[in-house]
């Protein structure tokens, strides 16, 4: 049976077994799916003996997505663009590196949610990882204007300038915010800490779809202030399933459905 595993630190948490078990039983995939617990400096010995072992892939968490890009002896573009990998396979002796994040965060926004990027006005929260990781997939989507936002605008200032050549964006200080946007992604980590960015109001209209990257039992205060304001607001649990599934993909060639996977893991 072929081999796959999780690998972070911490790992108790994580979803992608009960995720990938779903998706293997639902395509008649013979393939197993556990977490790895890797020791913090211990990411590339585990990811080795794994290999050694017969391991055919493998998700990659925090912290070592860098590492795992580090790692990769060949890079797929969005995951090179991304400067993180969140998938490897294995396969005759290299180690293939991917990104499905940016992937699965535009499926859930244009085929779950039902909301198309091509044309629309997208401001983007936040300038680390996530953001990074977020913006070729985007592009791809043509919206009609990508805006960046972060604290530190410097950063942000880097990014539109790194992604300039896949498409129009631009970088503007959060108080500079003026008019509304259809979609407004939160890839900042401060729904980890119980906070939000500082956002004007004035962003948000009754057409406005409110994602955050995060998700947890209860809506994050960047949702809450959003449905506050009149928007729909979304979490990330859809993404994380759709990361997955372009993630299966990659490994076995078969697009799982994720409907049902999703609904399985909302309860
Ligand atoms: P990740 O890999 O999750 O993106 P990161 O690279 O540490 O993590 O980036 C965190 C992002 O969240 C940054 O854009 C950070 O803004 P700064 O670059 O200005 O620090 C943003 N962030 C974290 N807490 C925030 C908060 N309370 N308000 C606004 N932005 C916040």
């Amino acid at each position: 049976m072929d081999s796959y595993v999780v690998i972070g630190n911490p790992i108790a948490h994580s979803k992608s077994p009960e995720i990938h078990v779903q998706f293997a039983r639902q395509t008649g995939q013979s393939m197993s799916y556990e977490r790895l617990l890797a020791p913090l400096q211990g990411f590339k010995a585990v990811v080795k003996v794994f290999i050694a072992n017969g391991g055919k892939g493998a998700n990659v968490t925090v912290p070592f997505k860098l590492e795992a890009h580090a790692l990769a002896d060949r890079l797929t573009e969005r995951a090179r663009l991304a400067g993180a990998v969140n998938t490897l396979k294995f396969e005759g002796g290299l180690i293939l590196g991917d990104n499905t994040d940016g992937a699965g965060l535009v499926a859930d926004i244009v085929q779950n949610a039902g909301v198309p990027l091509a044309g629309k006005r997208v401001l983007l929260l936040g300038a680390g990882g996530a953001a990074r990781g977020a913006l070729l997939p985007l592009l791809e989507q043509q919206p009609a204007a990508l805006i960046i936002a972060n604290r530190n605008h410097a950063r942000a200032q880097e990014l539109a300038a790194q992604f300039a050549r896949f498409g129009k964006l631009e970088a503007v200080e959060y108080a500079d915010l003026s008019g509304t946007f259809d979609v407004i992604i939160n890839a900042t980590s401060a729904s980890l800490e119980g906070d939000m960015p500082p956002l004007p109001a004035s962003v948000f209209s009754g057409s406005t779809l409110a994602y955050d990257m995060m998700y947890g039992k209860q809506p994050t205060v960047f949702m809450e202030f959003a449905r506050r304001h009149g928007a729909v607001a979304r979490d990330g649990l859809g993404m994380l399933v759709e990361q997955a599934a372009e993630a299966f993909f990659l490994w076995r060639g078969v697009r799982p459905e994720t409907a049902d996977v999703f609904a399985a893991l909302r309860k």
